[in-house]
């Protein structure tokens, strides 16, 4: 399976799903691939890299491969999905070739956005992005993440956000959706995920995305 995570907004939180999801599908399966298809900043290929240190000084968790590509990817990516269960693509924060190519061979696209006016109004481009992608790969399913989302019980940004999408009607909107927590960040640096986490919350969170997209 090919799961690209990319969009149109920079600083998103791509690079932080996809390692997420990556670490918790190495839980279950062996064969997994993170493609960074930023290769101006690969933050996750780095991610992956820093993981071998942690598992070196002897934390208990799977290594998970990783590496870079840049360009027209689609061939590419074709094949590793034929060798790996699953390839985790992490896509620049731009309009890229690199996204556009993914896009031509991915089963499932995750758009991460943050429940604010200006990253919603990036939507209508991703959206003419995938819809033409569509043209040549009928089976891609693409669904938006709001990511960043305030915890407060009082703060509904998100909630708007999603009823904003959901009138659009550009993309389906995930119920799951993860808030502004420090583990996000501060498992991200050393090289580690939310799942393997002390914080219930965002363990909480990102079960129900997996759950959710049934992975
Ligand atoms: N749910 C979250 N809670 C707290 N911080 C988050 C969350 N998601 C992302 N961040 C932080 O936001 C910043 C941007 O995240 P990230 O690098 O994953 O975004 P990106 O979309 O990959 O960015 P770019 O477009 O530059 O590649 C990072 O500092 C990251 O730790
Ligand atoms: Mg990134």
């Amino acid at each position: 399976m090919i799961i690209v995570v990319g969009g149109q907004k920079g600083g998103a939180g791509k690079s932080t799903v996809a390692c997420n999801i990556a670490a918790c599908l190495s839980e279950k399966s062996d064969s997994v691939l993170i493609v960074d298809a930023d290769y101006g900043q690969p933050s996750a290929f780095k991610w992956a890299e820093r993981r071998k240190d942690l598992i070196e000084d002897g934390e208990n968790i799977k290594p998970i491969e990783a590496e870079i590509q840049q360009g027209k990817i689609k061939n590419s990516l074709r094949s590793k999905g034929e060798k790996y269960d699953y390839v985790i693509v992490d896509c620049p924060g731009r309009s890229s070739t690199e996204y556009r190519s993914a896009l031509l061979v991915a089963d499932l696209n995750i758009i991460p956005i943050a429940p604010r006016e200006i990253e919603l109004e990036t939507l209508e481009e991703v959206y003419s992005i995938v819809d033409d992608a569509r043209d040549i790969n009928p089976k891609l399913k693409a669904i938006v993440l709001l990511n960043q989302c305030s915890y407060h019980p009082r703060n509904k940004k998100a909630d708007i956000a999603a009823e904003t999408l959901t009138e659009a009607d550009l993309f389906p909107v995930l119920n799951a959706r993860l808030c502004r927590r420090d583990p996000y960040g501060d498992s991200f640096d050393i090289g580690a995920a939310v799942c393997e986490w002390d914080n219930k919350k965002a363990i909480a969170e990102v079960s129900a995305l997996m759950a959710e997209l049934e992975l």
